[in-house]
């Protein structure tokens, strides 16, 4: 492992321990026979009161309970449409239920079942980085024709920022509208902070060039690049990634092209443009589900994409050929923190008037933070 990874999974930890993870002791234990059953009572004790939504990447044993599944995008729009449910419990991660806690009003609460699932993408931008960055960006006159343009995998404070600053969020499956905007109000985006989203949706959607991004780096001074390059740029790419997605690989894609003939190959924006470039479809989760849903009996997928994800097609579609595009097992370890024993204890707990992991969101942070969500959502 990489140093720079190291350094970054340090700092995880460091903002998992911030955020308090702790199930007070009261958790069900995994063998527990009547987990299910237990789920089943609490969720009907809970009635109208409470709605559940589940990404796609949760375990089969959560997606099971939810109300509504689907990708980021679909779940914001969820939550936003919310005006009457007490509690919104969140199967997802911890920048998908603060973005649920922006958009909903302040007598509703948003719980996420393990506080410790978070995102190792979301805490590669700090406000502290941003922050400096923009103040780099400013001293050197780019700042003022600069729209910043967030991914929703970042905290609220990061998004607050992207509000503040002329600019919107955007989603894996909304990018390119969303970088399209922000060049009717700018000259250059900041893209924070998955690289790749920012590049595959810059150069395979908006026509622009590998040269027109340059790739800004938090951990040096004035991102590692000169004023020149910066000032040249069109777009400025935050050194992020998602480590799930970056393990996919252009050998990857060969070596099942190789071995399946006919296959098609169907990846997440979040991959190497590399991948993204030699595959035959990109998208978000909901739409790596509809095309595979939509395509006739007999199809050959390899998609790369999160696990709980690919073996849920898997079995949902018995009639196509679904391959994972990577050899190795490959689960998002965040999102996988939520099970059916924590979910059966926020529930419980729930039913017997305790409200616990509750996410709130500064005030001021999320005065700015809803600016930038809803630009997004009447995009
Ligand atoms: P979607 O918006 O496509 O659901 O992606 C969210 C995510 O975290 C992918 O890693
Ligand atoms: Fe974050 Fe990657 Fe997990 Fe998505 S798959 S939640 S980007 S770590």
């Amino acid at each position: 492992m990489a140093l720079s990874d190291l350094l970054l999974l340090g700092h995880e930890s460091d903002l998992l321990s911030q955020r308090g993870v702790s199930c007070t002791g009261a958790l069900p234990p995994e063998s527990d026979p009547d987990l299910v059953a237990r789920a089943k009572i609490a969720r009907a004790a809970l009635g109208d009161r409470a709605l559940i939504l589940g990404h796609h990447y949760q375990r089969e044993e959560v997606i099971e309970f939810a109300d509504i599944t689907g990708d980021s995008f679909k779940l914001a729009q969820s939550a936003a449409a919310q005006d009457s449910v007490e509690y919104i419990i969140f199967c997802g991660v911890h920048f998908m239920a603060e973005s649920a806690d922006i958009l909903t009003s302040k007598n509703q609460k948003v719980i996420l079942p393990d506080l410790a699932a978070g995102c190792s993408m979301a805490d590669m931008a700090t406000e502290n980085q941003v922050n400096e960055c923009w103040k780099q960006l400013s001293e050197i006159g780019v700042a003022s024709k600069t729209i910043p343009v967030t991914y929703m995998n970042s905290s609220a404070a990061i998004k607050s920022f992207t509000g503040e600053h002329g600019g919107t969020i955007c989603t894996s499956s909304n990018a390119e509208k969303t970088m399209k905007w922000a060049f009717t109000q700018g000259e250059k985006i900041l893209f924070l902070p998955d690289q790749h989203l920012g590049r595959n949706t810059a150069v395979l959607s908006l026509g622009l060039t590998l040269e027109d991004c340059v790739l800004w780096n938090p951990w040096k001074p004035m991102g590692g690049l000169s004023i020149e390059e910066i000032r040249d740029a069109k777009v400025i790419l935050w050194r992020g990634h998602c480590s799930v997605h970056g393990r996919f690989s252009l050998e990857s894609v060969n070596e099942i092209r190789n071995r399946v003939p006919g296959v098609q190959v169907l990846v997440h924006p979040e991959c190497q443009h590399e991948v993204v470039r030699a595959a035959d479809v990109v998208g978000s989760t909901e739409k790596i589900i509809r095309t595979v849903e939509q395509s006739p009996a007999g199809s050959k997928w390899a998609i790369g994409t999160e696990l709980n994800l690919v073996t849920r097609l898997a079995k949902n579609n018995p009639e196509k050929e679904i391959f994972f595009l990577d050899k190795a097992v490959c689960y998002c370890s965040t999102m996988n923190r939520i099970d059916l024993p924590h979910l059966v204890w926020a529930m419980e707990s729930l039913v017997a008037g305790h409200i616990v992991n509750q996410i709130q969101v500064r005030e001021d942070i999320a005065h700015f933070s809803k600016l930038a969500l809803e630009r997004m959502l009447a995009l």
